[in-house]
């Protein structure tokens, strides 16, 4: 069997929980330990065991793999790096909360090898940051940015977030122009979900919250407006990136390539099958202390189900999909052709501007 190419590690810390964050993570240190570390590396090895992990792409994610202390994540990195052969690796990326980056791991990490940093800055605006319930004000962010630059991080993801309960247009509009100015190599803008099992999600369904998608709309177009016009292009529907700097990893799930996910909650795809492991720290270092695998539910991936994720996620990145992949879904093809939604480029189908703005309803009509 060919190499695993994509490595993803799920870091389950964070300084503090956001109210609408539905991702598996907890507060607090209590399972922020070196057992968990050396689960982590005891599940990449008996992986390796299985099936051979050569990355191109590594993602570290979560979570906040910067709220390990700098000398856990000294451990992980050194631990990571004298199990993976690293001769192939394009792109390592760390995601990080700018509270919990120090010029200590800016430089730590930069020195294992890390070319990558996805920073959660969220918003420039300090109304806005205390909605979200961050725990960091927008001058951190932007100290954090320096420190990051500082390190020598030529490939700077900012994570923003609009459609925020209060923001308004103008202020949305702040925050893109301050990102352009500070000018990184990649940003992700995603409109606020309201995610089941969050705080915001019971705000939004007692009605404190209100969602209005006419302004969500507006909020999405001003996005691609101002981005393209500042030289990033829209590889995806919520990312856009200068010339070379697209997330390779990214890129390679939403192509529909196998990847190994370890960690608590880590999906993984591979041999034809998606699993996931426990969602439960603690559970997680159990069981693979008692040699046994962390997985929690497995799904065999027939060629329907990938056929569907491909026309799914690839109708949300900007080189669209195959023609023959919409083979299956004929009618609806035509119709979202004829009323604008869909076009034909290089025998391929994306959407049109005019579709981006309804992605998930696009996407919908080929789910049945
Ligand atoms: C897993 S988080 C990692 C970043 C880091 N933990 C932080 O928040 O600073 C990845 C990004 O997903 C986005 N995100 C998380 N929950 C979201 C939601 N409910 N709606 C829209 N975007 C969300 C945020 O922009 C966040 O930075
Ligand atoms: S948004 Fe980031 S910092 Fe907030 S809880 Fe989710 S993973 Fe943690």
């Amino acid at each position: 069997m060919p190499p695993i190419e994509h490595l993803y590690i799920h870091i389950p810390f964070c300084p503090k929980l956001c109210p609408y964050c539905c991702f598996y993570v907890e507060e607090g240190a209590k399972n922020k330990n070196r057992a968990f570390l050396d689960a982590l590396l005891l599940e990449l090895e008996k992986q390796n065991q299985i099936r051979e992990v050569i990355p191109r792409t590594i993602y570290m994610g979560g979570g906040t793999p910067t709220s390990l202390l700098a000398d856990q994540l000294a451990y992980l990195m050194e631990g990571l790096k004298t199990r993976l052969p690293l001769h192939q690796l394009e792109e390592w990326t760390v995601e990080a909360n700018p509270a919990t980056v120090r010029p200590e791991k800016a430089r730590l990490l930069k020195e294992a090898g890390v070319n990558r940093i996805s920073l959660g800055v969220q918003s420039w605006n300090d109304t806005t940051l205390k909605t979200l319930g961050r725990v960091h004000s927008s001058l951190q962010a932007r100290k954090t940015v320096e420190t990051l630059l500082g390190a020598g991080f030529a490939s700077l993801n900012i994570d923003l977030m609009f459609s925020v309960p209060g923001q308004t247009l103008e202020e949305w509009e702040a925050d893109l122009q301050t990102t352009l100015e500070i000018a990184p190599s990649h940003i992700s803008a995603y409109c606020l979900t309201y995610e089941e099992d969050t705080d915001f999600f019971l705000k939004l369904s007692k009605g404190h919250f209100k969602q209005d998608e006419a302004r969500d709309a507006r909020l999405f177009e001003l996005t691609m407006e101002q981005l393209e016009a500042g030289g990033y292009a829209q590889y995806e529907i919520s990312n856009h990136a200068r010339p070379g700097h697209e997330s390779r990893h990214n890129i390679a799930c939403w192509e529909g390539r196998e990847y190994l996910g370890l960690g608590p909650s880590a999906f993984s795809t591979l041999n034809g099958e998606r699993t996931q492991n426990v969602c439960d720290t603690a559970e997680y270092v159990r069981r693979l202390n008692a040699g046994m695998p962390p997985v929690h539910s497995r799904e065999s991936l027939d060629a329907s189900t990938l056929l569907k994720e491909k026309v799914a996620f690839g109708l949300r990145m900007a080189t669209g999909v195959e023609e023959e992949h919409l083979d299956n879904w004929h009618a609806e093809k035509i119709h979202l052709l004829e009323i604008g939604l869909l076009e034909r480029h290089d025998s391929r189908l994306r959407l049109t501007r005019r579709g981006k703005m309804l992605a998930d309803a696009v996407g919908e009509s080929f789910m049945g």
